[in-house]
């Protein structure tokens, strides 16, 4: 797949959570790294953003890395670069702006949600992936659950409830469907607290990343 993406001029990119699924990116042909942290949304490692990326970094240069998980303003824009990061890479940030495709149920709860709300669980994919904390969390964490299915067997034996699930938690009187409810979302979404256009968002993060710069400025002077 790299050498066909290669011969057509087409770049690589792909996700590690620890430095050898980077140099092992890197030994495969990957241009670009993005080191995911443990903060972010889905699949996620056990290594925070802060760890990692000069980790990362440091361990295959001069290959790029992109910095993730946990990534939703212009502060943490800066801190991403002076890790030593070429650039971002945000998910979670995107799920509650007035263009996602989110579920208004999860949405809503996603900008109620404080940083604590979220948790890595089996219960979606069979491998850990952070998601909103909820009833279905618990009852799949909780001392009754049989436990997860290894990926990807999870997937398969929850498919249709989950979709069953969303679809009655369209009507707020199915509450039991509306407390079953969650998604895949990093732990900033305590930092989500309005839902906003994708280009606001984008907007706040430059000018909240010049204003660090400003300040760095003035800390050089
Ligand atoms: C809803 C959701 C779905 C995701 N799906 C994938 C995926 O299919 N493949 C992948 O490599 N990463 C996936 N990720 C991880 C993102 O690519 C990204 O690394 C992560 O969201 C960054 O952390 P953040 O959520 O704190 O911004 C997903 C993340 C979220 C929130």
């Amino acid at each position: 797949m790299i050498a066909r993406a290669h011969d057509n001029d087409v770049l690589v990119g792909a996700l590690a959570g620890k430095k050898v699924h980077a140099e092992r990116h890197v030994a495969a042909g990957v241009d670009i790294v993005i080191a995911q942290g443990h903060e972010a949304g889905g699949h996620t490692g056990d290594i925070a953003t802060m760890v990692l990326v000069p980790e990362v970094v440091d361990a295959i240069a001069p290959v790029p890395v992109l910095a993730a998980g946990g990534i939703g303003n212009g502060r943490q824009v800066a801190a991403s670069l002076a890790l030593g990061a070429q650039g971002v890479w945000c998910g979670s940030v995107w799920l509650t702006t007035t263009e996602a495709e989110t579920h208004p149920v999860v949405k809503d709860k996603f900008l109620a949600a404080g940083s604590s709300d979220t948790l890595r669980s089996r219960s979606r994919t069979g491998k850990p992936a952070r998601q909103l904390r909820s009833a279905w969390t618990d009852e799949w964490e909780g001392e009754n659950s049989p436990g997860t299915l290894p990926m990807p067997l999870q997937p398969m034996l929850i498919g249709a409830a989950s979709r069953r699930i969303d679809r009655a938690a369209m009507n707020p009187s199915n509450t039991g469907a509306v407390e079953l409810a969650n998604y895949f979302v990093g732990q900033v979404v305590g930092q989500l607290n309005e839902s906003i256009s994708a280009t606001r968002v984008v907007e706040e993060m430059i000018s909240e990343y010049l204003d660090v710069m400003e300040r760095f400025e003035q800390l050089n002077a």
